[in-house]
């Protein structure tokens, strides 16, 4: 099977790429190369995503994408979000429908639903409700996934990932921390899941009260590995320890606790 990666030169591609090389061809997709390889089995392609022309190129030939690009930060506004968390996505999912692709794995994040207070949060049948732009972009790519799933026939899974730090910092981290390695083969399981039409489930390892309630992963058959616990960073601090800036009352952590940047005056 041969995957396109988009986005992998970044954090969560460089990290997944070791544990998915030796099960799939990879097609890495970024703005720019990766920092190291590309390793045998592995191909590297520089394009920009908000060029059909670049997509259409990286889209040949290929069975199924992992699609990680996007861009995030506390302060992102609506604006700067709009050609890689909307249209890139959208562009993605049409020429990949297009192109005959199978399958689409979409790394969402738990900011869809960052907007919740954390204490006494159960996330089964929570409506969506993110914390800032970024997060809103990831509800938009969420609902343009299904639409191409139940309207194309595109077979989708949507893995909305905790935290992909390489270790734990805090308290709220603590409770949906992944290592590269359960994400990947989470991914994994997506790109190889039989009867797949559409599924969302979420990117944590084995965490202590966890945060979001993973029964649909573990009813499709995965298996995390990695403790979350047994990974802390020298620095952790533990939920009483957070600053405020960090947002440990929220789901969505520092995301919910910054100040939402404006909007732009329409047409600026
Ligand atoms: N790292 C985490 O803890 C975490 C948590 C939740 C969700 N996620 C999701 O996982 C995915 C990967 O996250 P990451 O931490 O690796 O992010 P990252 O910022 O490290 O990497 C994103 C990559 O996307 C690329 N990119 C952006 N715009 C592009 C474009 N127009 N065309 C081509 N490439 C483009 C960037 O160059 C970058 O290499 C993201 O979708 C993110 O929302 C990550």
């Amino acid at each position: 099977m041969k995957i396109l990666i988009t986005g992998a030169s970044g954090r969560v591609g460089s990290a997944i790429r070791p544990y998915l090389r030796p099960e799939f061809d990879l097609r890495l997709f970024d703005l720019a190369p990766p920092a190291t390889g590309p390793a045998e089995g592995e191909e590297v392609v520089v394009g920009d995503l908000a060029s059909v022309a670049d997509v259409r190129e990286a889209l040949h030939g290929v069975d199924a994408v992992l699609h990680l690009a996007c861009v995030h930060g506390l302060g992102l506004t609506f604006e700067q979000s709009l050609d890689a968390n909307y249209r890139a996505v959208l562009v993605l999912l049409q020429e990949s429908a297009s192109a005959g692709v199978e399958r689409f794995v979409y790394a969402s994040s738990h900011h869809v639903l960052g907007a919740y207070r954390q204490a006494g949060f159960d996330a089964a049948g929570r409506d969506v409700a993110p914390d800032a732009f970024y997060g809103l972009g990831k509800a938009f790519g969420e609902a343009a996934c299904a639409m191409y799933a139940r309207r194309f026939g595109l077979r989708v899974f949507t893995v909305r990932i905790g935290n992909a730090d390489p270790t734990v910092s805090d308290g709220r981290t603590l409770r949906m921390w992944t290592s590269a390695r359960d994400l990947a083969s989470l991914f994994a399981l997506g790109l190889r899941l039989e009867g797949l039409e559409h599924e969302v489930v979420y990117g944590v390892s084995a965490c202590p009260d966890p945060m979001f309630d993973n029964a649909r992963a573990l009813a499709l058959g995965y298996r995390p590995q990695d403790r979350a616990e047994e990974n802390l960073a020298p620095g952790f601090r533990p939920y009483g320890a957070m600053p405020p800036e960090l947002g440990p009352d929220w789901v969505g952590g520092a995301y919910a606790a910054a100040p939402l940047p404006p909007l732009a005056e329409r047409g600026r």
